[in-house]
């Protein structure tokens, strides 16, 4: 067991005497660190030095990377090793964003990434150039994404996060739950004549997306499409799955591909991101791969002390196993960052949310964070004060753009000039809170004499600083998480390709919507009955 080991037992030694140090005593002892423990890659700046880590830490850690050969596991990934052993595939993403075929080991993978890429340019441009016309011959104004976790989560935010460079009039949307309830808002906003939809499911089975897209569907022919020109004239579709595609009914024409090598979570950087390239085009979305791929090239070559993924791995397993933190938050100051959170629970948690090794054998140790968050200036006025006076430990990644260069589409120059301001208010409080949570009362000139107004400090965080927020630093960004959530796996010896944890629900699911559907209600344990019977005797579900 990993617990056993010498890196693993060594760590655990050498934790006795940090656990005792206070951060604010770290840095009294080691003024330097700050600038020593920043590094830089690819448009992204990353300062780890308020971890609760000494120089001697790192070495451990490394030793722990090099006992659990991470760098024959990272070659392994881009190689496209089956590493994901239980359901036999390869995690091979980083393909997608590969900038030449010598990247590649296998040629026929480049050439089928550039065809279909070649086929969703087609796509792209036709929509933007308003020559994609709607079943009365009308062309698109609006863009409604189906989709659910990978197929939803990363377009969703890479075009909340770049809006500042979205250049078309057409409007972009994303529905994914399938309660159905956001669905009808929405379609009362839109016109069916001009309303495209894109199915995003890289399996084309999810009952989620299906049920969204079936509703899209009775929209359009309520409102005078044909069912023909509905399916062909309203519909693309983006899937692992051709057959199921054209079994739905969607036009071979307006089929994308991607493959089964490409996890859900990790395929925003495939065709799943066309709602992405019809908002600030194609051009942009390459941009996006670019970036991701300055990432992978950092992450691949980079020694241990200098690669920023890596980094960020061994922090993370230093706070979870030897010091015993149970939570992490993800805080953007830059509101278009706000989907950050969504998008790295699902990640992270689906990913590494395991407690059987490789082998299958039950852990004795912690993996995944619960990881949760909020745009950083939001979450100040609401859950801080847990991270300050709360009984948790958490650690905090604090992330913010360097430079603000949108704020020179502001039309005039008071404008920019207050936007500027709130840039510079936006780093500061960044700045004070990631202090306040280092140093606890040793911020303050004097200790506070009152208890309910006193500091612990010593939370551990992370400053990941963007040059300025555009489509290649957000690729690297996202790349840079999920090569860190890769080696937490590496380091952990977990599968993170795997999600067999959110199967047996779907199952059960199907057997209590036949069961409400019928009204048999007393194959269920009793909280579900009782529920079941609430419901018949509403008359609410019944066919
Ligand atoms: O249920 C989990 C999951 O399989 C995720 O891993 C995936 O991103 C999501 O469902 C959507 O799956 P699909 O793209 O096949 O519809």
């Amino acid at each position: 067991m990993l617990t056993q080991t010498p890196a693993w037992v060594d760590l655990a030694e050498h934790a006795t005497l940090v656990r005792s140090l206070h951060l604010s005593r770290i840095f009294a002892q080691d003024p330097e660190r700050g600038e020593r423990d920043q590094l830089s890659a690819a448009g992204i700046t990353l300062n780890l030095a308020r971890q609760r880590i000494l120089p001697d830490t790192w070495n451990y850690l490394y030793a722990l990377a090099d006992q659990q050969q991470l760098a024959v596991s990272i070659e392994q990934l881009f190689r496209g090793v089956t590493i994901n052993h239980t359901e036999g595939r390869a995690a091979l993403h980083t393909a997608l964003r590969a900038q030449t075929a010598d990247e590649l080991s296998d040629a026929s993978q480049w050439t089928d990434i550039q065809a279909q890429l070649t086929r969703m340019q087609g796509l792209v441009d036709k929509i933007r150039a308003g020559q994609w016309r709607g079943f009365s011959g009308r062309a698109i104004t609006d863009v409604v994404n189906l989709g659910v976790g990978g197929s939803d989560l990363g377009p969703n935010l890479a075009v909340s996060a770049l809006q500042h460079l979205k250049d078309t009039h057409i409007g972009i949307h994303y529905l994914s739950s399938m309660d159905g309830a956001k669905t009808a808002s929405l379609l009362k906003q839109l016109n069916p004549h001009t309303t495209l939809f894109v199915f995003a499911s890289k399996t084309f089975t999810t009952v989620d997306t299906l049920a969204n897209a079936q509703t899209a569907l009775e929209w359009l022919i309520a409102h005078g499409a044909s069912k023909q020109l509905a399916y062909q004239q309203h519909f693309i579709g983006v899937s692992a799955n051709v057959a199921k595609m054209s079994e739905f009914g969607i036009h071979l024409d307006h089929q994308l591909q991607f493959w089964d090598w490409v996890g859900g979570r990790y395929s925003l950087w495939s065709t799943i991101g066309i709602t992405l390239a019809i908002a600030i085009g194609m051009q942009g979305f390459r941009q996006l791969l670019a970036g991701a791929n300055q990432m992978d090239q950092h992450f691949r070559y980079s020694a241990w002390a200098d690669n920023m993924p890596v980094r960020l791995a061994l922090a993370t397993v230093w706070n979870r196993n030897f010091l015993g933190i149970h939570g992490k938050a993800i805080l953007p100051y830059d509101a278009r960052l706000a989907l950050l959170p969504a998008y790295l629970t699902q990640l992270i948690m689906e990913s590494n949310g395991k407690s059987v090794d490789r082998a299958g054998q039950p852990l004795n140790y912690a993996t995944c964070p619960i990881v949760w968050g909020e745009v950083g200036p939001n979450a100040q006025h609401a859950f801080y004060q847990l991270l300050h006076q709360g009984t948790e430990a958490v650690m905090c990644d604090f992330i913010a753009p360097l430079t603000r260069p949108d704020i020179v589409q502001a039309s005039d120059p008071a404008t920019r000039e207050a936007l500027a301001y709130q840039h510079q208010l936006a780093l500061a409080n960044l700045l004070a809170q990631s202090t306040v949570l280092m140093l606890g009362d040793a911020a303050l000139a004097t200790p506070p004499s009152d208890a309910h107004k006193h500091y612990a400090g010593n939370q551990p965080s992370n400053t990941i600083l963007l040059d300025q927020l555009d489509a290649s630093s957000l690729g690297a960004l996202i790349a840079l998480y999920e090569h860190q959530t890769f080696v937490e796996a590496m380091l952990w010896n977990i599968n993170p390709f795997d999600q067999w944890g959110v199967e047996l629900g779907k199952q059960i699911a199907v057997h209590t919507l036949q069961a409400m559907r019928t009204g048999t209600v007393q194959d269920f344990d009793s909280a579900t009955r009782a529920v079941l019977s609430l419901l018949k005797q509403s008359g609410e579900n019944q066919p």
